[in-house]
């Protein structure tokens, strides 16, 4: 039986994925055949002796530049010519990588993670091998592989049954647009810092009032561009209406 979605990762680094993949909820994910992760190490596909990967930029300046053959070569002889699959390059040049962005990729059955790394790629992967481009922040990594670990684990929890609770990916920070109510577990009280008494009172209805709530609060004090996409009720902006009415 296929897995719902396999990922076919190209690096330089295969061993770096292990560690993570082999956690939690990855790893049931593989295990219930949900997920399937294949790593590709780019420098098995390299055709000389030295095994080399990377060159000088033509033109000069610092750093190399990932050579264009071994990852044609890599990426063709597993997915095919052209490659029957979205293949993403990892790279803050890409568009920014959202719950959005996860969500659109979670329908896929396939998906290629290309890892760069020096300065970049030759810009022939960009210009003809890869169909996507993206980013996971505006900052710079030594590499792809962290980025390419962000993309299947995110995408991975939306995958039906991925989690053994259904609500869990629902009520995540960011799948209803908004940041996530505080959670407390027992003891009731700690270094006498208590537990609010709404969530020991068993009143399911007044807990999901005030967990909505505080989840509108967080969004607006930390996210407050967040409150503009997201999806909100009458209730909803009475209460954001409330708040500013406090602060008046
Ligand atoms: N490679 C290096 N930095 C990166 C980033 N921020 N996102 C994706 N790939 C990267």
């Amino acid at each position: 039986m296929a897995a719902t979605l396999r990922f076919d990762v190209f690096t330089l680094f295969p061993e770096v994925f292990s560690p993570y993949m082999q956690t939690s909820i990855l790893q049931r994910a593989q295990a219930s055949l949900l997920v399937e992760l294949q790593l590709h190490n780019i420098r098995d596909w390299t055709a000389d002796r030295h095994h080399v990967c990377d060159d000088m930029p033509y033109g000069g300046g610092g750093g190399m530049v990932m050579k264009p053959e071994p990852i044609f070569t890599a990426v063709e002889a597993v997915l095919g010519a052209p490659p029957g699959c979205p293949v993403i390059l990892l790279t803050p040049q890409g568009r920014v990588f959202t719950q959005a962005v996860a969500e659109e990729l979670s329908q896929k059955a396939r998906l290629a993670l290309l890892c760069g790394r020096y300065e970049g790629v030759d810009e022939r992967v960009r210009e003809h091998l890869v169909t996507d481009e993206i980013s996971i922040g505006d900052y710079v990594l030594s590499g792809g592989e962290v980025p390419a670990m962000v993309l299947i684990d995110a995408i991975t929890r939306l995958i039906p049954g991925a989690l053994g609770d259904p609500e869990g990916a629902w009520d995540d920070s960011h799948a209803t647009g908004l940041l996530e109510y505080p959670h407390y577990t027992r003891p009731p009280e700690f270094r006498h810092w208590r537990v609010p008494d709404i969530l020991l009172s068993g009143d399911h209805a007044r807990i999901a009032r005030w967990r909505r709530q505080q989840a509108l609060l967080r969004t607006k004090q930390r996210r407050p561009d967040l409150l503009q996409k997201a999806n909100l009720s009458d209730n909803d902006r009475d209460f954001l209406l409330d708040l500013e009415l406090q602060d008046k």
